[in-house]
């Protein structure tokens, strides 16, 4: 079998460690006693792919360069490009007729008087320039007279997240100092004031002109937003006694945003953006004045006793910026210290792109936890509106926020839109999703209110019960753990098929899952339905390679049960075929470790973006362009799994396998970088992508003066003649955007 050696996982993420130490048994109960039917179950997985194109309004097409069929409206056909082979090259590679541009990198101006990035560490000013590992972007269109349009495929705002700065287990972000940086517990404010500005989310213009795009240095438009930029605390938990701070004493303000990951677009065009690893950037010493039950939703949260920061940024001085990373209890009450400064992230963030002057609101009815994106279901007048959303840490959950006011369309163009926001994200319900089979094996699931008004919630969990329902909000794990939801391979993203209203969310790996688990305070959890994959191969553990997860509501977008099905395994070609390559991928569209997602409005095409570190040796990461089916296009099957701890058969449901005409790879990125973030204009015919952090593993070893740039483990976008540094230039995360050389739409 030609199959790739596995490499251990190195570049760990924060969010590789899980803390969820719920038992949640029920699952492994589940599942034993379905092993008995299990070889009834392997006959029926046949495919019902004869239903797939008709669902999407596409037709089948079995030649012409392997396309995956013809858009019903255009009759352009799609998916017609010639694969992209992996690389492992340090630039970005494009099929055949299309090209990438790079256009806004880490520290490029955002104002007319602002200097161009020289790019060897001695750049400042980081609140006029991009900052960086962009990630999710969006989308929101500019008429000529300046105002949102939902038409203009020529001028727009581009708004993203920068999620964090490329260390590697160090305290130092080492590429944005001229020497490194100190690699130390103990950093220079000047250092510290610098990373922390790199943070956040920025708003630029871009304009085409002929083929060509550009943003725009000078647009009043311009901005960014740090840790630093005021918030609003907006919501069921606002004014919370678990939000009071030294900083904001009534618990309704909060400052910034951080590790901001995933993204959305509200209906009524504001920027939703998630903050993540958040968790990481505080300290919490002994912490021997806190004695009550906030003990236990620190632990839940990844904050026990003496855990050190990602970046130290509390020592760059003694002032509140800096103190406000230190979690420890003083001996004052909850407005003399900073012990509830993390309950003020881990939140759906909305900003309204057009307007500077508007208030930035956390909207913390939709839970705190590591988020990443947030979609919407298609909106229908009268009808809720849903959020779907993920935690992306290992084990945690799936989440569901239904709004308690239904659609109004004059909603989609308001004269207010934080107002609108304040109608739709502040007041209604929040879910967690639980997964199960039917009897004939199929895959079901429930929505788990996450109120005071579901008794499994109300009776609290692990000696923590809630004192209002904003506690519940801030402490939404742990609701989670109570209501029994399904503990997940690190949710991502997700996204929304606007051909069918299915919802995609993947599960990008999980190094935590076992066939039989050690008991808690172990994380490890035994594979369930949704989750079904423990495998051990040569050195890696758990759920390598991640999964796709796809979810129909049974009833629209307040619905409290599902039907799901695994769209997609991740895999590497050549691997077993009934236990691993379940989805039968090949070398034209082989991956690993799903992350970001994103259909278009325009093809339909989902796109599908990697964060891997387990095919690293074979590829960069990647995006490939498919053109999925729907909830129940395979059937039910069953994994063989062998790891470590033992051998377990687990009962799933695996969608239609890949064809060569439904899932395609078309990017492959430099060395060392994730492909994150992904929008497009209107006409589908400029599609904009991250390249988020190309070498990050770069080892600290190559600076100190002089310092060692050939050891660099990536040169782009320098490389590719993108700003100063040429062939040795420190790497940058950047925004490419990509067209076709023929002028069609992306992805035909
Ligand atoms: Fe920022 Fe889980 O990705
Ligand atoms: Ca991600
Ligand atoms: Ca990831
Ligand atoms: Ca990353």
């Amino acid at each position: 079998m030609n199959k790739p050696v596995d490499l251990p996982v190195t570049a760990i993420d924060p969010d590789d460690i899980g803390y969820n130490e719920s038992s949640n048994a029920h699952f492994s109960s589940i599942l034993n006693a379905r092993l008995s039917r299990r070889s009834l179950l392997r006959g029926g997985a046949a495919s019902a792919a004869g239903a797939l194109f008709g669902s999407l309004g596409l037709s089948a097409c079995g030649g012409g360069g392997g396309g995956g069929g013809d858009d019903a409206a255009t009759g352009e056909k799609l998916l017609n490009f010639n694969a992209v082979a992996w690389s492992k090259d340090d630039i970005v590679v494009v099929p055949g007729g299309y090209t990438a541009t790079v256009l806004y990198a880490l520290g490029d101006p955002l104002k007319g008087t602002t200097t161009d990035f020289k790019n060897d560490g001695t750049d400042a000013d980081f609140e006029d320039r991009a900052g960086d590992h962009h990630d999710g972007m969006e989308w929101f269109g500019l008429s000529a007279a300046d105002a949102p349009s939902t038409s203009s495929t020529n001028r727009g705002l581009l708004a993203m997240n920068h999620e964090a700065t490329s260390n590697s287990g160090t305290k130092t972000s080492y590429f944005l100092h001229a020497d490194g940086g100190t690699n130390s517990t103990s950093r220079p404010k000047a250092e510290v004031d610098k990373e922390m500005k790199v943070h956040g989310v920025s708003i630029v213009e871009v304009n085409r002109t002929g083929s060509t795009w550009t943003t725009k240095k000078d647009s009043t438009f311009n901005r960014r937003i740090t840790p630093l930029t005021p918030v609003e605390l907006d919501g069921v938990a606002s004014g919370n006694d678990l939000l009071k701070t030294i900083y904001a004493p009534g618990g309704t303000t909060a400052r910034g945003t951080i590790n901001n990951c995933g993204t959305g677009k509200t209906p009524w065009a504001t920027l939703l953006t998630g903050e993540e690893n958040w968790n990481g950037y505080f300290v919490r010493g002994a912490d021997t004045n806190r004695v009550d039950t906030s003990t236990i939703a620190l632990s839940r949260y990844g904050i026990g006793k003496n855990k050190t920061s990602r970046h130290a940024w509390e020592s760059g001085d003694t002032t509140d910026e800096y103190k406000r990373w230190i979690l420890d209890q003083t001996a004052g009450a909850a407005d003399t210290d900073f012990r509830n400064e993390m309950n003020t992230f881990g939140y759906i963030v909305e900003i309204d792109p057009y307007d500077k002057n508007r208030a930035i609101k956390k909207r913390t009815s939709m839970g705190r936890f590591n988020h990443e994106s947030a979609a919407f279901s298609k909106p229908v007048a009268g009808q809720p509106l849903a959020v779907y959303m993920g935690d992306d840490v290992a084990n945690e959950y799936i989440y569901k926020w239904v709004s308690t006011a239904v659609w109004d369309p004059l909603d989609a163009n308001p004269v207010d839109r934080i107002a609108t926001g304040d109608k739709y994200l502040n007041d209604g319900t929040l879910y967690a999703a639980r997964f199960d089979l039917d009897a004939g094996g199929n895959g079901i699931g429930e929505w788990q209110a996450l109120s005071l008004a579901n008794p499994d919630v109300a009776a609290g969990f692990n000696g923590y019960t809630f004192a209002n329902p904003g506690d519940v909000a801030i402490n939404v794990r742990l609701a989670a753990d109570a209501a029994l939801a399904t503990p997940m391979d690190r949710p991502e993203w997700c996204a929304v098929n606007p051909a069918n209203g299915e919802i995609y969310f993947t599960l990008t790996n999980n190094s935590s899952r076992r066939a039989v688990p050690a008991a808690p305070p172990s994380t490890q959890k035994a594979p369930n339905a949704a989750n079904p994959r423990t495998y051990t191969e040569g050195s890696s553990n758990g759920n390598v390679n991640g999964h796709i997860v796809r979810i129909k509501e049974d009833t629209g977008p307040a619905s409290s049960t599902f039907t799901w099905d695994v769209y997609l395994f991740g895999a590497e070609q050549g691997a077993d075929l009934a236990s691993i390559n379940l989805s039968a991928l090949t070398k034209d569209q082989d991956f690993s470790s799903p992350d970001g997602i994103a259909f278009s409005h325009s093809t339909n095409i989902c796109w599908i973006q990697t964060d891997d570190g387990a095919y690293t040796d074979v590829t960069n990461c990647m995006m490939l362009a498919a053109l999925p089916g729907q909830v129940g296009d395979g059937g039910p099957t069953s994994i063989a799994n062998t790891d470590v701890t033992g051998t377990i058969s687990v009962d799933t449901v695996v969608g239609a396998k890949a064809t060569s005409g439904t899932l395609k790879r078309f990017l492959v990125g430099p060395k060392d970088c994730e492909i994150t973030g992904l929008c497009e204009t209107p006409d589908g015919k400029a599609l904009f992508v991250n390249i988020q952090h190309p070498g990050e593993s770069t080892p600290f070893s190559a600076f100190g003066l002089p310092g060692n740039p050939a050891a660099y483990l990536s040169h782009w976008p320098g490389n590719a003649g993108y700003g100063a540094g040429g062939a040795l230039a420190r790497p940058r995360s950047a925004t490419i955007v990509i067209t076709k050389d023929d002028g069609g739409r992306v992805g035909s």
